[in-house]
């Protein structure tokens, strides 16, 4: 396919800021929409997934199937099996029978994407967006910060459409914001795993805080570096249990456009229960990783004693601070058993989670309407409701928790999600999607009009003969 030449300071049809999992999704399948216009900006200087965390052996909680592409479009050339086929791996991968494939894969497989698609602009970070009503076109305002840390002049961009996918950042619980800020302290968020590693293994007594999936993957790749019997490792968390994840056929079907679309019609009240009862759906540990934890412990007691570990879950850290000595201490909480503790410790691994990136520094000029708990309100087409005098659209991937449920963060519906918002962009069904996506109907449906209380009674089998 030939691309349709532009002027050069023609403005875009759609530009997106944030190159993540969601955003290359919508790039990969824009790309051979060739009328449209599309620019792509993030601010790392190339293509990253969460790198911190790119363990050997942990593997992406979604098949394969969910790449960037296929789930909307199966014959797209961004496909993970047309990586595998360029990187001539397809033989050993038939042959391997991976449904789950390595972090680190797909994040290769992800940069292959990003390396090839010409739209995309690392090294750009966006700092607001404004709607200019006398040319009806958004200005996104971007700095590119340079390698040796000077910035380059600052450049805008001009656009009729915008697609937000920033993602999130790390969560550091706010009494352990100074510890983790200081420099001098072994003290870092999961997201650093990799980086400081070496540094964290020569510390004597280690503490993972965090039991979801980063806290397990973690606590395990510790475990197995550690000597058998001199481990020195605590592994604590708030969550009630070290509880896997729900992986059942029926329960997966909750990361479908199904029950997208039953939650999203849900009142904000309802959907605001929903989420955190449904936690072990998106936080939770996977059994696997479980499984292998217990392994590990288990082979450590084979020749007698017990690892040098404590794993305690249902615990809340307070406060923290550091000791004259040079250790950390920890001020913990059990509060179903209302028992507190302190535990000096040499390093800590913060495995508390991510929390979506604030949109507020980038919207504040468009002022975004809110719900009652201040949350941007997002459509069913993705579309943030934005002042009726802006005709152009914000769309949003992956901050839409509140208003489309658990799949929102999930790989599983990137394809799906950016297919439904290019065809809204462009008023067709540029990507056919199909009306039913699982076997589970979300909520009752009633077909005729609720019959009148009065002819429902008449129809009523008799309780006895004559009554
Ligand atoms: C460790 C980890 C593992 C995960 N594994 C899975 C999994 O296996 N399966 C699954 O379904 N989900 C998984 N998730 C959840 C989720 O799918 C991922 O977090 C995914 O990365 C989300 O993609 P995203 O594009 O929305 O955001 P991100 O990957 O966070 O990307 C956002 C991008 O926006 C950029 N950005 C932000 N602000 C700006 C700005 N102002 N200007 C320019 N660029 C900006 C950032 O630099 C970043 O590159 C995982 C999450 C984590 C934390
Ligand atoms: N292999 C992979 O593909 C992979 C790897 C890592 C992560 N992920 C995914 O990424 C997402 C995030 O996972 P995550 O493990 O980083 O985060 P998470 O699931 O949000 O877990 C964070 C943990 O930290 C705890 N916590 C937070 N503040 C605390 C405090 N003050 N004291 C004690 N504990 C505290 C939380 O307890 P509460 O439950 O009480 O909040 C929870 O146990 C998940 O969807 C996960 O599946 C995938």
């Amino acid at each position: 396919m030939t691309p349709t030449p532009h002027a050069p300071e023609a403005p875009h049809d759609l530009i997106g800021i944030g190159i993540g999992p969601a955003n290359l999704s919508l790039a990969a399948l824009a790309h051979p929409l060739t009328h449209l216009r599309t620019a792509f900006y993030d601010q790392h200087p190339r293509f990253t997934w969460h790198p911190g965390l790119l363990l050997d052996d942990a593997t992406v909680q979604v098949p394969f199937l969910a790449d960037l592409v296929t789930l909307a479009d199966p014959t797209s050339p961004w496909s993970f099996l047309n990586h595998l086929k360029d990187r001539e791996r397809l033989y050993p991968f038939y042959f391997a029978e991976h449904f789950h494939v390595r972090r680190t894969e797909y994040d290769a497989y992800c940069r292959w994407v990003a390396d090839r698609l010409p739209t995309l602009h690392f090294g750009h970070r966006v700092d607001a967006v404004r709607w200019n009503p006398e040319h009806a076109l958004f200005e996104i305002d971007f700095t590119r910060p340079a390698a040796d840390g000077e910035a380059a002049p600052p450049g805008r961009a001009r656009a009729r459409n915008v697609v937000l996918g920033i993602g999130s950042e790390p969560h550091v619980p706010a009494p352990l914001r100074p510890l983790a800020a200081d420099p001098a302290l072994p003290v870092l968020h999961a997201a650093d795993y990799l980086t400081h590693r070496d540094t964290l293994l020569a510390a004597g007594h280690i503490t993972v805080v965090g039991t979801g999936q980063s806290g397990a993957e973690i606590f395990l790749d510790l475990l197995r570096r550690r000597p058998t019997g001199r481990e020195r490792l605590h592994w604590i968390g708030r969550t009630e249990a070290f509880a896997p994840m729900e992986y059942s056929k029926l329960g997966l079907e909750h990361f479908t456009p199904d029950h997208t679309r039953y939650f999203h019609a849900l009142p904000e009240h309802v959907r605001d229960r929903l989420v955190p009862a449904q936690w072990q759906l998106h936080k939770a540990i996977d059994a696997a990783t479980i499984a292998a934890i217990h392994d590990e412990l288990y082979r450590r007691t084979l020749h007698g004693g017990w690892p040098d570990t404590v794993l305690t879950p249902g615990v809340h850290v307070r406060t923290a601070g550091r000791l004259a000595t040079g250790g950390i201490e920890l001020h913990l909480e059990h509060p179903r058993q209302h028992t507190r503790t302190r535990l000096t410790t040499d390093a800590v691994v913060l495995a508390t989670g991510h929390r979506q990136r604030p949109l507020d520094r980038l919207l504040a000029a468009l002022a975004p309407h809110r719900d009652r708990a201040g949350r941007p309100r997002v459509d069913e087409h993705f579309r943030l409701t934005l002042d009726p005098s802006v005709t152009g659209t914000v769309y949003v991937q992956n901050a839409e928790l509140h208003t489309h449920g658990v799949g929102a963060p999930d790989l599983g519906l990137a394809a799906w999600r950016s297919a439904t918002i290019l065809n809204h962009l462009t008023g067709g069904q540029t990507y056919p999607l199909p009306a039913r996506t699982a076997f589970t109907t979300f909520g009752l449906r009633p077909r005729t009009p609720q019959a009148p209380p009065t002819r429902r009674a008449a129809r009523l089998t008799p309780l006895a003969e004559g009554t």
